[in-house]
């Protein structure tokens, strides 16, 4: 009886996972690399590993770098192709400002191609590395479907214009989001992704001297928060680092719905959440339950967001080094 009784909740587990797994991951696969290249999975972490316990602060650059790599042309690894001399690549476009982490990639595409040369695409790569780094700095566990293929075209001007602005009201961030298939809630979730890393002054300085154009601060942000950044960015000021969850911006938590309660997130589009309803009552219920169900949302998310418009079959290729095209 009690073994039958396990035995049938262990059937629904797998069942429920099954069914969970069909309908994320469409064409991609979770053991995509189980016979091509078994170790894969295990190499991508352990080099991740090695370089989030050497600087914390990587893990942010890396949740980024695949942020940005799907949002532009979908997960393709476009983001780490280099400009050429006739073409400037979206790693050089505007937005570009604090990527960081290239050579983590290059790191694990470089083992990879000695243990099984031209299987492992660098999307794949980043994905899993951005899921790893994530779990090593106290972020939540999901599940990387494999199987993207790498595109053969990155273009700057497709960066600047598929990238949603620091400055974006909630109208333009749901649009954005909307266009690559993610939902209001996926929005305001993955904007907790702002919950580490760092930010430069020019992503914020309007909201400091110059909101809209009228040259005053902004009347949404917390007046002791614009002192303090002010004092850190000094008007002109293009290059010093500003932390986004200052005091926790090296580990993730769900502080950052805190600090968009308190009018103290850091972007326009961080304080954009608090002026629709939705967005608005899920930064309360994370700000005010110490983040009861971000873990769980910022993974089923972050699995949507890592399924943008992937190339799979026979389109785009493997490259053989992530920074060219073969
Ligand atoms: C909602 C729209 C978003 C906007 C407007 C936005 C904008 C930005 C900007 C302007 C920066 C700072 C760049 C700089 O000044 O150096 C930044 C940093 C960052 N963003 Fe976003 N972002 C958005 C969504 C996301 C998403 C979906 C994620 C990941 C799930 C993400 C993760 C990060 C991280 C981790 C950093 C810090 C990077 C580092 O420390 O190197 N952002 N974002
Ligand atoms: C791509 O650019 C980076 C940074 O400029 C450089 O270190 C790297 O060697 C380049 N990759 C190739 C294949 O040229
Ligand atoms: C840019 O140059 C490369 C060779 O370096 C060539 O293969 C490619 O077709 C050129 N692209 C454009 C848009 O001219
Ligand atoms: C960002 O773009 C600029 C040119 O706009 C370039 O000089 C710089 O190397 C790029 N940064 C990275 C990390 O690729
Ligand atoms: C958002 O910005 C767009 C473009 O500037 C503007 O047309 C729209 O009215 C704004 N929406 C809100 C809710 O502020
Ligand atoms: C403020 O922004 C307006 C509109 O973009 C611009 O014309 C003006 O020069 C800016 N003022 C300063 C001090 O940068």
């Amino acid at each position: 009886m009690a073994n039958s009784k396990l035995l049938l909740t262990f059937f629904q587990f797998t069942l429920v996972l099954s069914v969970l797994g069909l309908a994320y991951t469409c064409s991609l696969t979770l053991d995509y690399y189980k016979t091509s290249c078994p170790s894969a999975k295990y190499i991508a972490k352990a080099i991740t590993k090695k370089y989030i316990s050497r600087d914390p602060t990587l893990a942010a650059s890396l949740l980024r770098l695949h942020f940005h790599d799907c949002f532009v042309w979908g997960c393709d690894g476009s983001v780490l192709l280099n400009s050429t001399k006739n073409n400037t690549a979206e790693r050089d476009a505007y937005p570009n400002l604090s990527l960081r982490g290239f050579q983590v990639i290059d790191s694990v595409k470089k083992a990879l191609e000695k243990k099984c040369p031209g299987v492992v695409s660098c999307a794949d790569l980043l994905a899993l590395v951005a899921r790893d780094a994530v779990l090593q700095i106290g972020g939540p566990f999901w599940p990387v479907p494999l199987g993207r293929r790498d595109g053969r075209v990155s273009i700057a001007s497709e960066a600047n214009d598929n990238l949603p602005s620091p400055a974006f009201n909630i109208t333009q961030l749901k649009a954005s989001f909307a266009s690559k298939g993610l939902s209001d809630k996926d929005l305001v979730v993955l904007s907790g992704g702002h919950n580490i890393g760092i930010a430069h002054c020019p992503s914020f300085a309007d909201r400091l001297y110059n909101f809209s154009g009228q040259g005053g601060t902004d009347p949404t942000m917390d007046q002791n928060y614009i002192d303090a950044l002010k004092k850190k960015c000094p008007p002109g000021d293009n290059t010093t680092p500003v932390e986004m969850d200052p005091g926790s911006y090296k580990t993730f938590d769900a502080h950052y719905y805190n600090l968009v309660r308190k009018s103290r997130g850091l972007f326009q589009s961080d304080a954009a959440l608090l002026t629709d309803s939705a967005t608005n009552a899920y930064v309360q219920l994370q700000a005010t339950t110490d983040g009861i169900t971000f873990m769980e949302d910022f993974a089923e998310s972050m699995v949507k967001m890592g399924q943008i418009g992937v190339l799979t079959g026979s389109s785009g290729e493997i490259r053989k080094q992530c920074s060219t095209i073969n």
